[in-house]
């Protein structure tokens, strides 16, 4: 047994799991009418979430905190803050809270708002005309993967009314080069900047993608000379972005303790900034700082990383639900799953403790989702009446920025309707009624009962912005990371660093040596070896 499920809060939770297995949210509401007040938290004035749906109730969130505390969170909340190396198989702090603190004297405060300011006049002379000069620059085109492209296209996406006139931002990150024909086609190389956003400045899909990119710009008519100007360079390794041709005021920075995805709020979101400004890009981190803050300081029992945390815990560790869906009602957060995805997957997606012992519990949940309305017509049917319970996240915008007022209440509508079929379902005799009031005989409403009963209880989380603002955005991210932080607390997880990937890039460059070379070298299985000769003899 681990030293989690040893502890005494752990079994406490076992055993109330058993009670509330069958818990049934009608009944719930019915017999609590403060349920809601009870489940559900402010944010300031502009985020709210909504817990009260959650398979939970009062009692179940406090044996949920006393485990937090047992497992020492708050010494783990301090820990992080204070930058200790919390990230003990790298031997690095984690260092992204600092990216969005206000200016300080610390050493760390110090690099950042050098970075920011680099960043600020950078903005400033793209928007002026002034970084090339008296050429406008129209199109931004980032090549970067994973943490180096999910943050800046989901936050330029979501951000887009905000847009400075006459940006646009791409974004290349398939090693398919058809990502790469896309993107370019129809761009002009003069008035096209470049970013190679890469951490490590080594990873081949990005390297790869700048290469072709460079090749691009050189066919176009652009000379070596105006490269200086035309690529710019995003890394903790400047060093390699300099071999590569990037030359030194072109290369922002940022750090090893920044793990790629929780980036960023660093230089990595430089592409935000340029399309929606700088201030904006400021109010980004603003948001995020304000969520630490409430992080930091509030007790548990009204922290909201800590709750949304916990609950996950409950899902995932005593009810068995597993799979966490995500589904934005806001067409800009459309993608809002694919970088959620990325921070919690990669970083609790894991089985081996800190102590470095294998896990008798669950960890990771597994994350997908899609944008509200559509799917709504695809598979909410699964979670409606499928066998698998899944736990959502349901999010939306109070207030929308497009002006179409029938189109933002026919969309809150859904969203509420939703959340209200899936958490209270439709029993029999209800389904009954209905039939009998439009006129349905006896005998197929007999029929058709049972297809017609939803059987409720599907946990939800509903969160609310009062707009879709850089702010609310900012805290909206940041919730997530700290959530994640949280059960890695809970599961003893060292949540930044990701040896899990590294294997597949290890064995896809001794591949590539051997596409390359014939000679095979690498291949130690039959089936490796098969595949390999497929394509170089070009036969299947
Ligand atoms: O392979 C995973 C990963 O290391 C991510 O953690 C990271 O965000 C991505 O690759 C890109 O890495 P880099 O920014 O170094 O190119």
């Amino acid at each position: 047994m681990s030293t989690l499920t040893k502890l005494l809060s752990w079994q406490d939770l076992k055993k109330h799991s058993k009670k509330m297995r069958n818990i049934d949210l009608k009944q719930e509401f019915a017999s609590n009418p403060c349920r809601f007040e009870e489940l559900s938290f402010k944010f300031e004035e502009n985020l709210f979430f909504d817990f009260s749906k959650q398979l939970v109730r009062s009692d179940t969130i406090k044996k949920l905190i006393d485990l937090a505390k047992q497992r020492d969170l708050k010494n783990w909340i301090d820990r992080l803050y204070a930058g200790d190396k919390i990230n003990h198989t790298e031997n690095r702090s984690a260092m992204h809270t600092a990216l969005r603190e206000p200016a300080n004297d610390s050493n760390i405060s110090k690099k950042v708002q050098k970075q920011l300011h680099k960043m600020a006049k950078f903005c400033a002379d793209i928007h002026s005309n002034q970084w090339i000069s008296d050429k406008k620059i129209t199109n931004i085109i980032n090549i970067g993967i994973g943490g180096s492209e999910w943050g800046p296209k989901f936050v330029c996406e979501a951000l887009k009314p905000l847009s400075v006139e006459g940006i646009s931002v791409d974004f290349i990150s398939n090693l398919d080069a058809f990502n790469l024909q896309e993107v370019l086609n129809g761009k002009n190389f003069q008035t096209t900047l470049f970013i190679i956003s890469s951490k490590s400045f080594s990873t081949m899909e990005t390297i790869t993608n700048a290469r072709s990119a460079m090749a691009w710009f050189s066919d176009q008519g652009g000379l070596n000379k105006d490269i200086k100007k035309h690529f710019i360079a995003i890394t903790a390794c400047p060093s390699k972005a300099l071999k590569f041709g990037i030359s030194e005021d072109a290369i922002f920075e940022l750090w090893d303790e920044v793990g790629g995805r929780y980036s960023v709020w660093s230089a990595i979101g430089l592409p935000i900034a340029i399309q929606v400004g700088f201030n904006n890009f400021k109010k980004f981190l603003d948001g995020a700082h304000k969520m630490d803050s409430h992080f930091k300081n509030k007790p548990f029992e009204k922290n909201i990383p800590v709750i949304m945390a916990m609950i996950g815990v409950w899902n995932i560790n005593f009810l068995n639900i597993n799979n966490q869906a995500i589904f934005p009602y806001d067409y800009l957060l459309r993608n809002l799953n694919f970088l959620i995805r990325q921070c919690d997957m990669e970083s609790n997606g894991k089985s081996i403790d800190r102590e470095g012992l294998r896990t008798d519990y669950a960890t990771s949940p597994i994350i997908w989702g899609a944008v509200g309305s559509e799917a709504q017509h695809s598979f909410y049917q699964l979670l409606h009446q499928g066998t698998v319970k899944i736990a959502s996240d349901m999010i939306i915008s109070i207030k929308s920025l497009h002006g179409y007022k029938e189109h933002e209440q026919k969309l809150i509508a859904n969203f509420i309707s939703q959340i209200q079929a899936l958490s209270f379902g439709r029993d029999s005799k209800a389904a009954s009624i209905i039939m009998a009031q439009q006129g349905v005989n006896k005998k197929q409403i007999d029929f058709l009962c049972p297809y017609k009963t939803f059987s409720g209880n599907r946990p939800i989380s509903s969160i609310l912005l009062s707009k879709l603002s850089p702010e609310n955005l900012g805290s909206l991210i940041a919730t997530y990371e700290l959530k994640v932080f949280v059960q890695s607390v809970i599961w003893n997880l060292n949540p930044f660093d990701q040896w899990g990937v590294e294997l597949g890039k290890e064995i896809a460059n001794s591949i590539l040596e051997d596409l390359n070379d014939n000679q095979n070298k690498s291949l130690q299985d039959d089936s490796t070896h098969k595949l390999v000769k497929k394509y170089q003899n070009q036969k299947l």
